[in-house]
């Protein structure tokens, strides 16, 4: 299952998708964890001291690897050089799966252990000064983008994404990527206005979006939420001082998470659990196509001199029962 955590800045995505991926690993399911800001804060919300966190490889610093791996023998892809980040798979290509070893991992993703168990955390990398001034930014979220398009995961198996506060993600096609999205928000009218223009973009692709209200104090926060986001309003979760205590480098163990926050946390697995059998894997595919499509026109073509348009296998579909290539 995969998830996306977003909202306004400051909101609490980081918090709340560490504390969500807590809560996974305590339950026991394989999680991969992913940082798909470039101002990388979870390796640290997970616990992790600040050397740890900086010696997490880089998904944006292995393209190369990512895209030669996930091709395979794609014969509509000729090379690493004209996979963009929406490329979609087709026969031949390489498919990544929650479980499991595969080069992407080796090279990208690093275990992190926490109470009741390990997940597998990636980070997009952080914001260098090469980058200023070029479009390496969108290459780099990218990486996670092309991963998300490969991936197979069943019930029970979770990737979950923090993502970037602003709205880079619908110029490609990642915000469609998820079977259910979370929109953290504050209860205040900037907190509020965010929800309101993701769900004017999520509309008209069909994505599952839930408001998760954080920071929420006492009943007026409550009805606020209420009144402004009325049947997407999930649940909330209050100022932790579990949280407090993490951040202070102090991390207790997370079975003394406060009650209402684990209660919260147990609301966000059911929904995103029940989502499974509402998932369309045709659907899925037919998106990714027509976001590729779409970059390829706008920009990708002309980057790479080759018609994109023909890396797509018309006849593939992205699926759970799919066998995993030899
Ligand atoms: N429920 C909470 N209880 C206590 N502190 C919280 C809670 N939620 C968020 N915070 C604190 O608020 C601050 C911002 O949260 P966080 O970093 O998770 O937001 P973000 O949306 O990821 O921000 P950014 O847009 O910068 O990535 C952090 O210091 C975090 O510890
Ligand atoms: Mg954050």
């Amino acid at each position: 299952m995969k998830i996306a955590f977003v909202g306004k800045g400051g909101s609490g995505k980081t918090t709340l998708s560490s504390l969500f991926i807590r809560h996974l690993a305590a339950a026991g399911a394989p999680v991969v964890a992913i940082d798909a800001d470039i101002n990388q804060h979870l390796g640290a919300a997970l616990g992790l001291d600040e050397a740890e966190s900086a010696a997490l490889p880089a998904l944006g610093e292995h393209l190369p690897l990512i895209k030669d791996h996930l091709r395979g023998s794609n014969p509509r892809i000729a090379s690493a050089e004209t996979m963009i980040k929406t490329t979609p798979p087709g026969e031949g290509s390489r498919l990544l799966r929650v479980r499991g070893d595969n080069p992407v991992y080796d090279a990208c993703a690093r275990p992190v252990e926490l109470d009741g168990g390990s997940v597998r955390l990636m980070v997009t990398g952080p914001f260098t000064d090469a980058d200023l001034g070029v479009a390496c930014y969108h290459s780099k979220t990218g990486a996670v983008e092309l991963c998300l398009n490969h991936l197979v995961d069943g019930r029970d198996e979770y990737v979950v994404v923090d993502m970037t506060a602003g709205s880079d993600s619908f110029a490609s096609g990642m915000f469609t990527r998820f079977d259910l999205t979370f929109l953290v928000a504050e209860p205040t009218r900037k907190g509020v206005s965010v929800y309101r223009q993701y769900k004017e973009y999520a509309r008209d692709f069909g994505v599952a979006l839930k408001v998760v209200g954080n920071k929420v104090q006492g009943p007026d926060d409550l009805d606020y939420l209420r009144e402004q986001a009325g049947d997407d309003l999930l649940t909330t979760v209050g100022h932790s001082d579990w949280v407090r205590a993490m951040e202070k480098g102090r991390p207790p163990r997370f079975g003394l998470l406060e009650d209402a926050n684990r209660d919260a946390l147990r609301a966000l697995h059911t929904a995103v659990d029940a989502t499974h059998e509402l998932r369309d894997w045709e659907r899925y595919t037919h998106q990714m196509v027509h976001f590729h499509l779409k970059n390829a026109r706008s920009w990708g073509n002309e980057r790479t001199g080759a018609d994109l348009a023909a890396q797509v296998d018309p006849g593939f579909v992205l699926g759970e029962g799919i066998a995993a290539p030899a």
